[in-house]
Formats: C-alpha cells, structure tokens, sequence
C-alpha cells in the first residue's frame, strides 16, 4: 500500500520496563534476533517517514548506542522524567523543532509484532477520512491492563480511551483496546498536547486524552481495528516476551515453508528474522537458526543443530551440529557432532566429521577431516584426509600460529601438527608423528619413537598369569617357554 510519507513517526521507549525484572532495558529485550525497539523501528521504515525520532531515558546510554549502533538515520529525544505518554510525545516534538507539517504516528517501543502493512493501513485510513487523529485498535479476549476505546452508543464514534486504572466497572467491560499506536495532525497534535492535564489516577500525561480534547474542539477522531489483534500485543513481562517470541517465529516458520522450505517439526525449529533460505533447504528437528544464517538449495540441517551466522552450500548437510561463523560449501558433509568456528572455511564436498572443532581454518575441495580431530588456524588443500584424532597445535600459550597442509595428502591417525609448519603437497606422514618441521612435497614424514619387543617378558615378569597362559597357549612366541 503506497501511502504519503509521514512528517514524523515517533516511538516511545523511555519506560523502565519494571515488570521485566531485568538489568537490561525492556526495549532492549530481544526476539527472534532483533531488540524489541528494532522491530517496532523496522516496522515504522516501511512508511518511510521524514522523520523517526525515539523517546528514551531510562537507561538512556545504553537505548541510545543501541539505536547508534543498528539503526541509521534514527533520532533520540531525551525525557529525563517518564512523566507519561503525552509528555514523552512533547519532549519528541521539542528535539524536532517546528511543529510537524502533516501526518505523525506515534508508537511505542514494546510492540514488537505490529507489521508496517498494519502501520500503512492506518496511515492510509487515516488520511483517507480526513480525521485529527486515528487510534489503532483491537478486540482483545482480556484487556486487563489497557486503554479502553469508549465509542458513542448511536454513531460508534470514538468519545474517548480510558485507561484501565481510571476506569469504571462498565468501561472495564469493554474488549476493544488502545494499541497505543496512532496516527495524527500534526499541527492539531501540538496544540492539544498543550491542553493534556495530570489529573488521573497516575498523575501523569496521558497521550490518551489528546483524542478527548480533539474531539470536544469538534475534530474527527477516528479509530481503525486491527485484522489480528497478537499484532499488537505489547510486552511488560517475561511471559508476554515469550509468547511474542513464539508468535513471530511461527511467522517466520510459516513464511519460509510457504517459500518452498521443508521444515520436518515446526515447535521445535526456532529462526532470527535475518535468517534466509533457498527452496528446498531443509530443516530438521531441534534446530536454532540465527544471525546471518543462510541456506542454500537442497541444504539439509539438522537435527539438533544450532547454526549463527553461517551460510550452508547447496546439498549440503549438516547434522548435530553447532556452528558459528562458519562457510560450508556445495555438497559439504558437517557431522554428525562437529563444531564449526568463526573463520571455518568447507570447500565443495569437503567434510568435517564427528568429534571434530574447526576454527580460522579452510578445507579445500573434496578434503576430509572425518574423525576426532581439532584443525584451528590452518589451510587444507584439496582431495586431502586428516587421519583421525589429528590435533591442529595452534598456541605455544602465548601467540597462536598457522598451519599450511598440501593437496593430495594421507596424514596417519593421532598426528600432532604443531605450528608454524607447512606440509607440502601428495604427502603421507605416518601414524602417531608429532610434526614439527616442514615435509617436502611427496615425502613420508615419521616423526615418532621406533617400536621395541621385548620378547618373552610375559614369561619371565607374570609367571603363571592369565597373560602368561594364553602367549604359551598361542605357541608363537620365542622366548615364551614353548
Ligand atoms: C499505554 C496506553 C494504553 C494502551 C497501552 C497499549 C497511555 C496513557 N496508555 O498504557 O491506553 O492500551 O499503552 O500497550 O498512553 N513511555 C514513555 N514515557 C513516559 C511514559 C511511557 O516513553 O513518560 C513509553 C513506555 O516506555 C512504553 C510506552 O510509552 O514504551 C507505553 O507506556 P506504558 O507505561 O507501558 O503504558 P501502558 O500502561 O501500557
Ligand atoms: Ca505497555
């Protein structure tokens, strides 16, 4: 929906949050990969408004390098005193300046669920009718807590909102609900703000009385519902942080399968909204997919598998598996139980087996690391296979070093490569060698003590023992009393 671009859209944020309980400010509270005030500041871009200023002032620092940090072109305006929701709407009108020259919506901070379509749809109604101001509305099954839309019993006009505390038993009664989102005139916004009074039941400012006034100056007040009222569900505790979180997952879950992604159980698969797939990528059970994370045609994850920002080839697959910053390539093979680690590099059809950590270390095509094994800061060249329990030996506990193996390599089982070293290309090394020193290009390297049999020990140092009987019983022995 294309609406006129907006003067200003202003979002509320400078609560404490107090029922969050919590050291961290509630509108920092993330879900789904996104802080609660990103999504409500996400939502507000798709109107492309002139202007995006955000209230803060409870932990303002903290709120404020957020903002700074994710989100260009973002505004702050400082209320020192959380002395309402109208008063925080003036302290953002004052941080712009001149009163705003057409439509201002007004938002708050924790309502992370609402979609800019909504916001568009009400931007759009609210034009369309010509009104001062346009409340955002739901019916709600418990509207415990909210702002109470009270319309008039003839023309169900919008006479007023009554906010929970204030009101009376019959107005308790009433299921629709203020959203808190609204769109208004700017001009008319302004000076009705100057005509807000504290005396209710919190002596603060209520924005909520701005429709009141408007409406007894004999402007349009207008109100738009909702189509789903979990949209504008707003968080104030831990509970309601969670059923936020499970209802924008399942909308991520339901968009991605309906873009051709199989998802075998969708209770158990959480998603980031930054998060992307290509068709026919799969998703196994108890599975995490956050931060970047991408998928490619054909990608199999899972299950039992956490994945951060990190992009699986085509036909890859990646089994029981946690991975962070990690690049698998096309057709890759990742456990079952591997451990993939910033800087992990997989060519195509390269595999990191079970029980095997990679960290800043990139495996070339068709190269395998299958067994036991850690490989941190190395390179791999192609068509090579790490012997299982191999260790990669990175840090000499002060500084970390590289380690460089070849193409074409067969390195033995329970190999220590201890870095800086470099192993040329097609070379063997044998089982159990402790590789310091570089290994030229087709060499064997053995780098381990020489085996010595002690012949006949068993006889003469446990006489008559279990061992003793069954090396006379095997008769092959020199030495063993035979
Ligand atoms: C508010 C509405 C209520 C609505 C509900 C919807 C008012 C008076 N009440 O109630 O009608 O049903 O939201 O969720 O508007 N804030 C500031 N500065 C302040 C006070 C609040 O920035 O001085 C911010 C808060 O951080 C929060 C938002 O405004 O993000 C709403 O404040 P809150 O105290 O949560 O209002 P509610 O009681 O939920
Ligand atoms: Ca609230």
């Amino acid at each position: 929906m294309s609406v006129n671009r907006p003067a200003a859209v202003v979002v509320l944020a400078a609560g404490e949050g107090t029922r969050m309980k919590s050291r961290t400010p509630k509108v920092l509270h993330e879900i789904c990969g996104r802080s609660l005030v990103g999504h409500v500041v996400t939502a507000s871009r798709a109107l492309d408004p002139q202007e995006l200023v955000v209230v803060v002032g409870h932990a303002r620092e903290q709120v404020e390098a957020h903002l700074a940090g994710a989100y260009e072109g973002v505004r702050t305006a400082f209320q020192a005193e959380q002395r309402g929701t109208g008063h925080a709407v003036r302290t953002a009108l004052a941080e712009l300046g001149a009163v705003p020259d057409g439509t201002v919506v007004v938002l708050t901070g924790d309502t992370p669920l609402l979609s800019g379509g909504t916001l568009s749809a009400l931007v759009a109604s609210h034009e369309a009718d010509g009104s001062a101001v346009t409340v955002l509305t739901a019916e709600v099954p418990d509207a415990t807590g909210y702002g109470r839309i009270v319309r008039d019993g003839a023309s169900g006009a919008v006479t007023a909102i009554v906010e929970h505390k204030d009101a009376s038993d019959g107005q308790r009664a009433i299921r629709e609900i203020n959203s808190g989102v609204f769109a208004f005139d700017g001009r008319l916004l302004a000076e009705a703000l100057g005509k807000v009074r504290t005396d209710n039941s919190q002596g603060e400012e209520y924005l909520t009385d701005v429709l009141g006034i408007l409406r007894e100056a004999g402007h349009r007040v207008g109100a738009s519902v909702a189509g789903d009222f979990r949209e504008i569900l707003g968080i104030n505790n831990r509970v309601q942080l969670a059923e936020a979180r499970s209802l924008l997952n399942a909308r991520l879950l339901e968009a991605a399968m309906l873009a051709g992604v199989t998802v075998v159980d969708p209770a158990s698969v959480q998603l980031d909204v930054t998060v992307t797939f290509e068709p026919d990528s799969v998703v196994h059970p108890n599975t995490q997919l956050s931060g970047s994370t991408h998928l490619s045609e054909g990608a199999e994850v899972g299950p039992n598998s956490r994945l951060h920002d990190t992009s699986v080839g085509a036909g890859a697959r990646v089994d029981n598996t946690v991975s962070d910053g990690a690049v698998v390539g096309d057709e890759a093979l990742v456990g079952p139980f591997a451990y993939l680690r910033p800087g992990t590099r997989l060519g195509l059809r390269a595999k990191a087996g079970t029980y095997v950590e990679l960290k800043n270390a990139s495996v070339g095509e068709g190269s395998k690391v299958p067994h036991l094994s850690y490989v941190g800061d190395a390179t791999i060249g192609d068509f090579t296979n790490i012997g299982a329990a191999s260790v990669f030996v990175n840090y000499d506990g002060e500084r970390k070093h590289h380690t460089t193996i070849g193409s074409h390599c067969r390195t033995g089982s329970d190999n220590m490569f201890v870095a800086p070293v470099t192993v040329g290309d097609g070379v063997y090394t044998a089982a159990g060698s402790v590789i310091t020193k570089d290994v030229p290009s087709g060499s064997l390297a053995v780098a381990r003590g020489q085996q010595r049999n002690i012949e006949g020990w068993v006889a003469r140092k446990r006489p008559g023992s279990a061992a003793a009987k069954a090396a006379e019983a095997a008769g092959d022995g020199p030495g063993n009393g035979v």
